[in-house]
């Protein structure tokens, strides 16, 4: 028999820098998977390339061209920030390689080429979830805080029109830089304000510290509420913030304490192969974008091919640890519950504990 060539998968990730901990739980999460489902699928052997791009996008370019063109990647997967995405998805088109998305969550990024499927999730999915609940929580007013770029201002956008549509008011939107963010000076406005909450959005990573000074700050005590996506409350971190999280209720895809047994059993694993660390959004993401790429070169008898893969990948439906999932075909986008989620301690350590669910939620942010 011949031996065939292996099937590459170039997983292009910031190992280092500000969003080195996206990086660090997606490569954990693909490589638990490579171990639970083996490194052969149909026949032929895969082949897991990390590269960190150090969400620096002219880098993550630069190591997606040397993906295509030198190792001859089937697929390319991982992608940390939206501009990281956006800035290769040309690439994917022009070389017919499919692109995995697996954490960077704006809406439009599904948009920018047909060879990207995504598994992470939409901002808009998350925030026209919190827009509907505050308010029917004696929230009515609302100051929001994104960080300022294309997740920030969907996340904004959509939670502003949706809360406001609902009868609420937003008196102030405010947006930190992506890069070394200072938020004590929004902070102190939003307390100037003195709105019933705080809806915030920071990516994953940047969560604690906004924690750390809503408290020290007392907006807290001073009334104010803090919810938002759940990237606030990451579960990377989450466990030490404090009791300053305690009560703090988000929208989200993902919760680490999700009671399913495929999540029971996620997490165990997880942590028995890490050290203890705690699988977030990031990890499920990356975890789901293994399988959608294992059963789409299963669906092609081990052959690949980028229209075939992608072909394969459109409109699975599984079961995650988030709960189920649905690739929609026409999109590729990822259809998934949104659960509201309150942080509670159990068993000495903080979660987020889900108390009601969206079902089977398309994102918002395509049906105009
Ligand atoms: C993005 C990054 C994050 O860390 C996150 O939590 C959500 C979105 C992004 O860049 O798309």
């Amino acid at each position: 028999l011949a031996q065939s060539a292996p099937f590459k998968i170039g997983l292009i990730l910031p190992m280092t820098g500000q969003q080195a901990t996206t990086g660090r739980q997606i490569e954990a999460a693909a490589r638990l998977w490579i171990a639970q489902n083996g490194d052969t699928v149909a026949g032929r052997k895969v082949q897991l390339i990390v590269k960190d791009d150090t969400s620096v996008p002219d880098v993550t370019r630069r190591v997606a061209q040397e993906l295509i063109v030198n190792e001859k990647v089937d697929v390319l997967a991982g992608f940390g920030i939206t501009p990281s995405a956006l800035a290769v998805a040309p690439m994917a088109t022009q070389s017919k390689t499919p692109l995995v998305v697996m954490a960077a969550a704006t809406s439009s990024i599904t948009e920018a080429s047909p060879y990207v499927v995504r598994t992470s999730f939409t901002l808009p999915q998350a925030a026209v979830a919190m827009a509907d609940w505050a308010p029917k929580n004696g929230i009515k007013t609302v100051v929001t805080l994104v960080t300022d770029y294309g997740p920030g201002l969907d996340a904004e956008k959509f939670f502003k029109s949706r809360f406001e549509f609902n009868g609420g008011k937003v008196p102030e939107t405010l947006r930190v830089p992506l890069r070394n963010p200072d938020f004590a000076p929004f902070l102190q406005k939003v307390r100037d304000i003195k709105p019933d909450a705080l809806f915030v959005f920071v990516p994953s990573g940047a969560g604690a510290a906004v924690m750390k000074q809503f408290g020290e700050r007392g907006m807290d005590k001073a009334g104010i509420k803090l919810i938002g996506t759940g990237d606030v409350t990451d579960d990377d971190q989450l466990n030490d913030m404090g009791d300053v999280a305690l009560g703090v209720v988000t929208s989200h895809h993902y919760s680490a304490y999700h009671p399913s047994p495929a999540n029971k059993k996620f997490v165990a694993e997880f942590q028995k192969a890490n050290k203890g660390l705690r699988p977030n959004f990031m990890a499920v993401g990356g975890y789901d974008g293994m399988r959608v790429i294992y059963e789409a070169l299963k669906k092609t008898g081990g052959k690949g091919g980028g229209d075939a893969l992608l072909a394969g990948m459109k409109g699975q439906i599984f079961e995650s640890p988030r709960g189920p999932v649905f690739i929609d075909a026409q999109t590729r986008d990822v259809v998934h519950n949104i659960y509201l989620r309150k942080v509670e301690k159990k068993d000495g350590q903080l979660h987020n504990v889900e108390f009601d669910v969206l079902k089977d939620v398309k994102d918002p942010g395509k049906t105009k």
